[in-house]
């Protein structure tokens, strides 16, 4: 790997991980009070603590909803509970297991605090857009206070799935399609939930998921079969799984798909072998909603006594939804099918958590409604989430600098029904936790704040939720424009047209948007689409036609101000895509760090006999990296140390980059490499380092990076992770597409 600023960064990752080990006397104190523990529990006790339900609100199908919770909770026969979010019942469930159970375990409740638990962050694919670990390392300790202040021990996140498909709408929930990048923020994300000590306040257990490949799915599909190489799974998707359990991960969730045709929850290779036997990873996992039930369906098991035993023996430990442990395991560990000893493992792992969390000492500990009062929503943490909505928002398009509009403009239309909208999650985003769109700051309010007292603002919905433009809207919307001076025009999706289960074929603007933007066009007049988004959206026809075109996402509840911080100039937009925009669906899967293949297309851009298509070109609408800024920065000088090093040399890469326009910008400078000759075939380019600079105007500034011969290692033919030997380019640039570059070899 690649570390920038070596010394600084390397010393800031050991203070870390090793503020995540408990002292060893601690550790001996608590493993012995595990064991004793076990070794006066039931079997019925042990798979229990594995058992898991749903509370008040279901996140899957056939949702129980169990009306004897209490009594499963008095009887010891379980562990914890997802979406329970009322303090008093939480306060009861706990009492019920604390005073009225025999062994008196206490219980972990969990949920899905993606992207903050009541103040709400962009989504997480806008927050990568930001390349700036340390600041969504501060997003997730502001949800985990939040939600640890609410009753809240463990969130179901980082979701770190690569996804190269944006017709899969679990796109919004990751960093988008690069294992470096995905592996430096889920990290930050471990960091920012857990901190030092997971016990305090302001910390909660994070889950990595979906283990793993869940993003490969076939044509985008959710829940769709996976089908690729080990070499593809270790080099793509595993990486930010082994960065999060290097920075002390306590769960990891099994993902819905099959790897090499087996359900992952199920996978003897993924987390036997790999995640607790190669990455030597301490903490439990979790199986999906019902994923253990699924095996079923799968057709890799007949009944959930079979399912048990696969699961187990596989390496998964506690079930999510399934009643497959609770209603097979007995039987199968009497049977001697699952040994007692695998079981004793599941439930001491997941016993461990609850005493890192503090929860044996004080299992009240996180109930007080008076601290959670004072917690949610709090000045300072509204303030992280309007910075981290500036720097995820991507400047897509900016002719002859339209933007930034002026504040003392005469006339303003604001079109769109997303751009004052308070329903469908819109601004929000999906799995937006506790998140109320009442809290939301729309575009139509930042817009309102900004501009001068003598600004007329002429508000249109142009559409219904869901895109649909009848055309009696578009015509107020028509009649707005023509009255303005400038339009701004928020389209896109809503907060339900992404996150799970929601993949499209089609992943253009919804409904008629695109009739609206037509009409509003013929108008004349200057128009800044404001796209709001959980996925890539192909949009050719607006880059062509649109002159300016910023990518907010689906914002968060400061959305609507930080759009208008970009629109006005308070705020230059420093935001770069984690994830390529293709320019027609018939392109995906559509990813920068691709194959040469044997034919690609030559500088003329002939298709004949060339990998290419007929009707379209190769290159996206915008590639991974790209983002664009109010000031303009010219890269020059690239300049490595060497160009020739050894095994264990570091190789100084330097590079002059300067601000060449008038205003103070940041730029996110981004190193690739490329192993021109391997022992199998490498990407055209692999992103390996970046670093968010900030310049003035007129200023310049030399950047470093530190290339080892760890960050030019891969799977090579022989399944070793290894460095090769050989030549290799190095390039530099504001975008993946925009480098310059040197060459190296590696002795
Ligand atoms: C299913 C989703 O795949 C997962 O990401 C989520 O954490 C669980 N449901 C619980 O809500």
């Amino acid at each position: 790997m690649l570390i920038q600023r070596t010394v600084v960064s390397a010393g800031f990752l050991l203070i870390l991980s090793a503020g995540l080990c408990i002292a060893k006397p601690i550790e001996n104190e608590m493993n012995q009070k595990i064991d004793d523990l076990l070794s006066q529990m039931t079997l019925e006790e042990k798979v229990g603590q594995l058992h898991q339900i749903g509370g008040s609100f279901a996140t899957g199908p056939d949702f129980k909803n169990d009306a004897n919770r209490e009594a499963l909770v008095r009887n010891g026969w379980i562990g914890s509970f997802l979406n329970i979010v009322d303090l008093g019942y939480m306060r009861e469930l706990q009492r019920l297991a604390v005073e009225e159970s025999r062994m008196k375990i206490p219980l972990m409740f969990a949920l899905d605090v993606v992207h903050g638990y009541k103040t709400i962050f962009p989504v997480p694919l806008a927050q990568a857009a930001s390349w700036d670990p340390d600041l969504i390392e501060k997003a997730e300790r502001v949800a985990a206070t939040e939600a640890a202040a609410s009753g809240i021990h463990w969130t179901f996140a980082p979701m770190v799935d690569i996804a190269r498909d944006p017709r899969w709408g679990r796109v919004m929930e990751g960093s988008g399609e690069d294992p470096c990048l995905g592996s430096r923020i889920a990290e930050a994300r471990v960091r920012g939930f857990q901190g030092e000590d997971l016990s305090a306040e302001n910390t909660i257990l994070a889950c990595a998921k979906h283990f793993a490949a869940y993003g490969a799915a076939e044509g985008g599909r959710d829940y769709n079969t996976v089908d690729l190489s080990e070499l593809v799974l270790r080099e793509v998707y595993l990486p930010p799984f082994q960065a999060v359990v290097d920075a002390g991960v306590a769960s990891v969730m099994n993902s819905f798909n099959v790897v090499f045709r087996m359900p992952a929850s199920a996978n003897a290779l993924l987390m036997n072998q790999i995640l607790k036997g190669e990455w030597n990873f301490q903490g439990f996992v979790i199986s999906d909603w019902n994923s253990y039930g699924e095996m079923i369906a799968h057709g890799v098991a007949a009944d959930k006594y079979d399912v048990a035993c696969l699961a187990m023996n596989a390496g998964s430990d506690v079930d999510m939804q399934g009643y497959v442990y609770i209603d097979a395991l007995i039987p199968a560990v009497k049977d001697g099918k699952v040994a007692e000893e695998r079981l004793n493992d599941a439930v001491r792992r997941f016993m461990k958590m609850k005493f890192k969390l503090g929860l044996f000492d004080d299992p009240y500990g996180y109930i007080n409604p008076e601290r959670m009062k004072n917690t949610l929503m709090i000045k300072p943490f509204q303030e992280t989430a309007l910075k981290l909505a500036h720097e995820s928002i991507v400047l897509l398009k900016n002719e002859n600098h339209l933007l930034p509009v002026q504040k003392k403009i005469g006339s303003i239309a604001v079109i769109g029904q997303l751009a004052d909208s308070r329903e469908f999650r819109d601004m929000l985003g999906n799995w937006c936790a506790m998140g109320d769109m009442n809290d939301v700051v729309t575009i139509l309010q930042g817009v309102k704040k900004k501009v001068s007292r003598h600004t007329k603002i002429l508000y249109a919905k142009g559409c219904e939720a869901f895109g649909q433009c009848p055309d009696s809207l578009i015509q107020e919307a028509v009649i707005a424009a023509e009255e303005s001076d400038v339009v701004l025009l928020a389209l896109g999706e809503n907060g339900f047209m992404s996150g799970e289960a929601t993949s499209r074929a089609y992943i253009g603007l919804p409904g008629d948007q695109i009739k609206l933007a037509k009409a509003v066009h013929a108008t004349g007049k200057p128009i800044v689409l404001l796209l709001m988004t959980g996925r890539p959206l192909t949009i050719p026809w607006c880059h062509e036609n649109i002159p300016a075109i910023v990518n907010i996402w689906q914002a968060g509840t400061m959305g609507g101000q930080a759009a208008a911080d970009v629109v006005f100039g308070d705020v230059n937009p420093s935001g770069k895509l984690p994830v390529t925009f293709p320019l027609t669906i018939g392109q995906v899967p559509l990813y920068y760090n691709a194959l040469n293949t044997g034919r690609p297309v030559g500088p003329d851009g002939n298709p004949h006999f060339r990998s290419a298509y007929i009707d379209c070109p190769n290159d996206p609408l915008y590639p991974f990296g790209f983002g664009l800024s109010y000031t303009a920065f010219e890269y020059s000088d690239l300049i490595l140390s060497s160009v020739k090093i050894g095994m264990n040399d570091v190789l100084t890469v330097r590079v002059n980059v300067r601000n060449t326009g008038k205003r103070d910008g940041i730029e996110v400078v981004q190193l690739y490499i490329r192993d021109l000759v391997g022992s199998v075939s490498r990407p055209l380019k692999e992103l390996k380092g970046f670093e968010r600079v900030p310049l003035k105007a007129g200023e310049s500034r030399q950047v470093e990076f530190h290339l080892t011969s760890d960050a030019l290692a891969f799977w090579s033919r022989s399944m070793t992770f290894e460095a090769e030997p050989g030549d290799f380019k190095v390039f530099v640039g504001g975008s993946s597409a925009d480098v310059l570059e040197e060459n190296f070899t590696l002795e």
